[in-house]
C-alpha cells in the first residue's frame, strides 16, 4: 500500500481506503479512480490517500500461469483427439483441465484477460476454448456470481465447440469464407456438441444446454433454435460474449488479431443485436477499468500507459506518455499498435 499525495492521484490507480463526506461513504476501498473521483478528492481537501500497489501482471513474471495454460490447451486437444476416434468425454478429463486455471485465477483473476497475447494459429480451436472458459469464469466474478457457477461455466467455456471436433477439417481450418452448404455443416457443432455432451456422466444438463445454445443471438437470429432475450440460457448468454471478444482478439488464419481497444468499439453496441445487453455492458466496463494504466506501443513509436477510455470511444483511449497525454481522439494518425505485457 502507497500513500500518495491528492495531487499526485492519476486515473485507473486503486484506492487503498473508503474516503467519507460527512460520515458517508463517498467512494470505496478498491475502485479504479475516475477523474471524478479525484476531483472529489480534491475538493475534500483530502491531502493524501491511500492507493494498492498494482500487481504487474505478465508471463513473464507468471510462468506458472502459462505453463499451467499450456498443460490444459494440450489436455483439451486429447479429449477433442478421442471424440475423433469415438470416445466419450469423461467429467474428469474436463476437471482436470479446467481446476489449475480456475485456482490460478483466484490468485490472479485478470490474468484471463492476457491470454489474448498467447496464441498458436494452428492450435485456435483448443486455445480459443480455454480462453473462452477462462474468460467466462472471469465475466461471471464480475456478474457477482458465486464459485459454483463459476465453476459450472468454465466446463461451459471449455466444451462450448467441442462439436467441431466432428467438422470435417477442410471445413474447419478453410482459409477463406465458408460457401453456404459449408456454414450449414459448421453450424451443426452446437448440436453435436449437445448430443455427445449428453453422454458425459456428472455433467449438469444446465451445462449441456449452455453448450447447445451458445450459438442463440439476444435478437432472435442464432442458431439452433433461434432464442431470444432471457429465454436463452444464462450461461450460454455469458459464454457467448466472451466467445466474441476472443474469437476477434485472436490471429486466425485469415486475418490478424485486433486489438481489444478495436474490439470493445466493436462490441460496445451489444455486437448488433448478438449480445445480451447488460451482460455486454459488465463485460466492457470491467474491461476498461482492467485496462487502464497497462503499457501499449503506439504507431508513432512511443510507449505510453492507458490513462482514460471513453464510453463512446473507447478504440480511441488517451495515451500518458511520460508528461504528456495523447488523445487518440484527436491525433487520428496514431494507433495502438499492442500492448506491451
Ligand atoms: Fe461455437
Amino acid at each position: 500500500m502507497n500513500v500518495i499525495r491528492s495531487e499526485k492521484l492519476r486515473v485507473g490507480m486503486k484506492l487503498g481506503e473508503n474516503i467519507y463526506r460527512d460520515d458517508q461513504l463517498v467512494i470505496t476501498s478498491g475502485v479504479a479512480l475516475t477523474s471524478r473521483h479525484i476531483e472529489m478528492i480534491k475538493r475534500l481537501d483530502i491531502p493524501e490517500v491511500k492507493i494498492l500497489e498494482k500487481k504487474k501482471l505478465s508471463f513473464s513474471n507468471n510462468i506458472k500461469y502459462e505453463e499451467k495454460y499450456k498443460e490444459a490447451v494440450d489436455s483439451f486437444k486429447d479429449i477433442c483427439y478421442g471424440v475423433t476416434i469415438g470416445s466419450l468425454v469423461l467429467y474428469d478429463e474436463v476437471q482436470e483441465c479446467i481446476e489449475p486455471l480456475i485456482q490460478e485465477l483466484e490468485a490472479n483473476p485478470e490474468m484471463a484477460l492476457r491470454l489474448w497475447q498467447m496464441h498458436t494459429a494452428d492450435f485456435y480451436t483448443y486455445e480459443h476454448s480455454v480462453k473462452v472458459s477462462m474468460l467466462a469464469v472471469l465475466l461471471s466474478k464480475w456478474l457477482g456470481k458465486p464459485k459454483v457457477y463459476q465453476e459450472e461455466i468454465a466446463r461451459v467455456g471449455l466444451l462450448h465447440d467441442i462439436g467441431k471436433c466432428n467438422i470435417p477439417n477442410d471445413i474447419l481450418n478453410k482459409p477463406d469464407v465458408l460457401t453456404q452448404e459449408e456454414f450449414s455443416v459448421m453450424k451443426t457443432h452446437s448440436t453435436l456438441g449437445y448430443v455427445l455432451l449428453n453422454s458425459t456422466k456428472n455433467l449438469s444438463k444446465d451445462v449441456v444446454k449452455g453448450v447447445l445454445h451458445h450459438h442463440e443471438r439476444y435478437d432472435g437470429r442464432g442458431y439452433p433454435s433461434k432464442l431470444s432475450g432471457e429465454n436463452i440460457p444464462e450461461y450460454a448468454r455469458i459464454v457467448s460474449v466472451v466467445d466474441i471478444f476472443d474469437a476477434m482478439t485472436s490471429k486466425r488464419v485469415y486475418r490478424e488479431k485486433m486489438n481489444p481497444f478495436r474490439v470493445m468499439e466493436i462490441m460496445k453496441n451489444g455486437s448488433q443485436g448478438a449480445i445480451d445487453p447488460y451482460i455486454g455492458t459488465i463485460f466492457l466496463d470491467n474491461l476498461k477499468s482492467s485496462y487502464l494504466g497497462e503499457k501499449v506501443l503506439l504507431s508513432s513509436g512511443h510507449i505510453g500507459t492507458v490513462h482514460e477510455i471513453r464510453t463512446q470511444m473507447p478504440e480511441r483511449p488517451v495515451i500518458r506518455v511520460e508528461d504528456n497525454l495523447i488523445d487518440l481522439d484527436k491525433e487520428l494518425h496514431i494507433e495502438i499498435k499492442e500492448m506491451i505485457l
